[in-house]
């Protein structure tokens, strides 16, 4: 890997971000350097950025390249204030002094920690996925105030500050926000262009994203047109079945919709406060 432009390459976000593809931080160093040995890369756009986390790879790996980080949740934002998220969790850390690690949070200590995010919220800025990290149930969030005071704590806070810069971690990249397909449109004729496309999983919790949009099949199929002629770093789940119906797809290249002209009928059907779906039935007749 290339790493001449900064002292410090980052593998994981230094801030909490569902989502975030640190597992592949050293699969898609290698992609990037094999893909930018074999031609000229110019530009790499990094349509769904998250946490920023690949543009910060990219920007290390092609540093010569022009690096998009299109940061459509403002997480710059809650780098940019990580003092202040460093001093709440200070603060909430001297709160819990007295409970034990891991264990769900005792009523009065919770009030207490109720309080300073609840002063901090109207003077301050709280960064609630980074508080949620600390307090709440693995893989639980919370975005706002309301959210947070009703979960359950737990003190999972880490023993020491978040100790990162703000500016080493953006070093180079052009922050941007803009719907993907908006920033897609815009380079996609630029000459030597990457897009790297981590769209949100199909179907899945997206409530800690800013769009907080769940994402159905119809919006994980738009996003194939932005592959289609370009260069690309691609990444999906098997969850999603999206390769396997793409080569499905490839393999009977005459199929047409067989539900066109058909009329629908639907059965909701309830097994718990939780799960809920929809049967459905189909039918048409062909005209004589
Ligand atoms: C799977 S995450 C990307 C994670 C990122 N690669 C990382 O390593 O942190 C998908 C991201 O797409 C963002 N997103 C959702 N809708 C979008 C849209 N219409 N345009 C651009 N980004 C969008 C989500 O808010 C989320 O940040």
């Amino acid at each position: 890997m290339n790493l001449k432009m900064r002292k410090k390459v980052f593998k994981t976000a230094p801030l909490p971000f569902q989502g975030q593809k640190r597992r592949f931080a050293g699969g898609y160093a290698l992609a990037l350097s094999e893909l930018s040995s074999k031609q000229e890369i110019k530009v790499i756009v990094d349509l769904f950025g998250g946490s920023g986390l690949l543009a910060h790879i990219a920007k290390s790996v092609v540093p010569e390249a022009k690096v998009i980080y299109n940061d459509y949740d403002n997480y710059s934002q809650r780098l940019h204030n990580i003092d202040k998220t460093n001093r709440l969790l200070a603060d909430i850390r001297s709160i819990l002094i007295d409970e034990p690690k891991d264990v769900k949070v005792d009523g009065k200590a919770k009030s207490k920690i109720l309080d300073r995010v609840q002063l901090e919220d109207k003077q301050g800025y709280v960064d609630y996925i980074t508080l949620s990290a600390s307090l709440l149930f693995s893989a639980k969030y919370a975005v706002d105030f309301n959210g947070f005071s009703n979960e359950t704590f737990y003190n999972r806070i880490k023993a020491s500050d978040y100790d990162f810069s703000p500016n080493e971690y953006l070093a180079g990249l052009d922050v941007v926000c803009y719907h993907y397909q908006e920033l897609y449109n815009k380079y996609k004729d630029v000459p030597g262009v990457l897009f790297v496309v981590d769209p949100p999983y199909l179907s899945t919790d997206t409530s800690t994203y800013h769009s907080d949009k769940y994402w159905k099949l119809r919006d994980y199929l738009d996003v194939l047109n932005v592959l289609i002629d370009t260069n690309y770093i691609f990444f999906t789940s098997n969850k999603s079945s999206l390769v396997e119906l793409c080569e499905w797809l490839d393999d009977n290249k005459k199929f047409c919709n067989p539900f066109a002209r058909s009329v629908l009928n639907t059965q909701n059907v309830t097994l718990n406060k939780d799960a809920k779906y929809t049967d459905m039935m189909l039918y048409r007749f062909l005209k004589e």
